[in-house]
């Protein structure tokens, strides 16, 4: 039975106690805590009789019944919580994004190899069934070379969003539009197609009345020439989104649909039902998590430390995200191409020099009108 401890007791803590409470042969909650000790009472009473809360994280990480945290804190807690958390000896939930940046997440896949217990970072979308189906035809090649991604991330968020005390600052949030709504986005657009080597971008702080971003425009190279053509926002009344994945040979969206062309003879297309139909056949061929979002991912970190094996998604594979959110920042601060990885002396590759460069570049829009 796997002890878990919950770090951060508002609105996504209840998803990761709904997920936990979903396996109760596996695992059980049995403290939380949160800054607000009113809060981690209340959040506790909901969620089960003998749950221990506390105001002092410290006093849940210290716990010997507790094997696992979730790091459900605000940005800006992620890294230095997830430190102390993974030095206590616990195996560590953190949910996205994974830290402010690049040195922040540097410093906690150290702590996880130095302690050698587990770092896992939330990006529940991954196991969605279209996201699990897509993966599975990249991997098998069946879309063919990839010559373009592209993703809108297109929500709307009002005023009132962005009235809780640690939203809309880069102190606090540590990014806009792109490090907290469009991550999920991100950190998908990697794992499908790969690490980028180059991102161009413009940002924008449009219709909120905050210093981060709420829109964000990029455009990226991938390795073998692919280009990705990425927008994040909170701003877009649309509220909806949307990632292609456009290959040689086939082309897939999700919201879900296929696609593909054979040449007319004249060198226009007509729809090729035949390979369409082909990579149909192999998307509902792949098995698919039978549960979704926190729960798909939680299953999946219980097993890897039930039988020993990788997490669902690793501390890299978040740091990645991370770090092409802060090449994106880091091209748009300069107006020029920004290579990836970040080179270590970057000023963007520390989460300080990114929040120094942001304010500049967003307070120097601000003052141009
Ligand atoms: N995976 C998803 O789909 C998803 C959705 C929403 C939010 N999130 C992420 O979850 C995190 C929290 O977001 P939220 O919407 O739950 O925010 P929230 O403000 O509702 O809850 C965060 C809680 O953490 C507490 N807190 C702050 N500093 C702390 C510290 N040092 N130690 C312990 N508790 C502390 C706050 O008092 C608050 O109660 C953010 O990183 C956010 O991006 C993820």
């Amino acid at each position: 039975m796997i002890g878990v401890g919950i770090l951060g007791c508002g609105g996504i803590a209840r998803a990761h106690a709904d997920a936990y409470a979903r396996f109760p042969e596996r695992c059980r909650v049995v403290a939380a805590a949160d800054v607000f000790p009113d809060r981690a009472e209340s959040f506790a009473r909901q969620i089960g009789p003998d749950v221990a809360a506390s105001g002092r994280p410290e006093e849940v990480l210290a716990r010997a019944d507790v094997d696992l945290v979730s790091v459900c804190a605000p940005p800006f807690a992620h890294a230095p919580l997830t430190v102390a958390a993974l030095r206590a000896g616990k195996h560590v939930l953190v949910e996205k994004p994974m830290a402010t940046g690049v040195d922040e997440c540097d410093a906690m896949i150290e702590a996880a190899a130095s302690s050698g217990r587990m770092l896992s970072v939330v990006h529940q979308n991954r196991f969605s069934p279209e996201m699990t189906r897509l993966k599975a035809l990249c991997a098998s090649g069946a879309l063919g070379p990839l010559d373009l991604v592209c993703v809108q991330c297109l929500w709307w968020r009002g005023p009132e969003y962005y009235r809780l005390w640690w939203r809309g600052t880069w102190d606090k949030e540590g990014g806009g539009a792109l490090l907290n709504h469009a991550i999920h986005f991100v950190d998908l657009m990697v794992w499908l197609a790969g690490m980028p080597t180059e991102a161009r971008a413009m940002v924008a702080t449009r219709a909120h009345a905050v210093e981060v971003e709420d829109l964000a425009a990029a455009v990226l190279r991938f390795p073998g020439g692919a280009v990705g053509q990425f927008t994040g926002t909170v701003d877009a009344h649309l509220n909806e989104d949307r990632l292609e994945l456009c290959g040689r040979r086939a082309a897939v969206a999700v919201p879900w649909k296929v696609r593909a062309c054979v040449d007319t003879g004249n060198g226009f297309g007509r729809p090729d039902a035949a390979v369409a139909a082909e990579v149909e056949a192999a998307a509902a061929a792949v098995p698919v998590p039978a549960l979704r979002g926190h729960a798909a991912e939680i299953d999946r970190l219980l097993a890897a430390l039930e039988a020993g094996g990788p997490p669902p998604v690793s501390g890299e594979d978040g740091r990645r995200a991370v770090e092409v959110v802060a090449a994106v920042y880091a091209a748009a601060a300069s107006g020029a191409p920004c290579p990836l990885p970040l080179a270590r002396d970057h000023p963007f590759y520390a989460a300080d020099g990114l929040r120094a460069g942001m304010r500049r570049l967003l307070r120097g829009a601000a003052a141009q009108g």
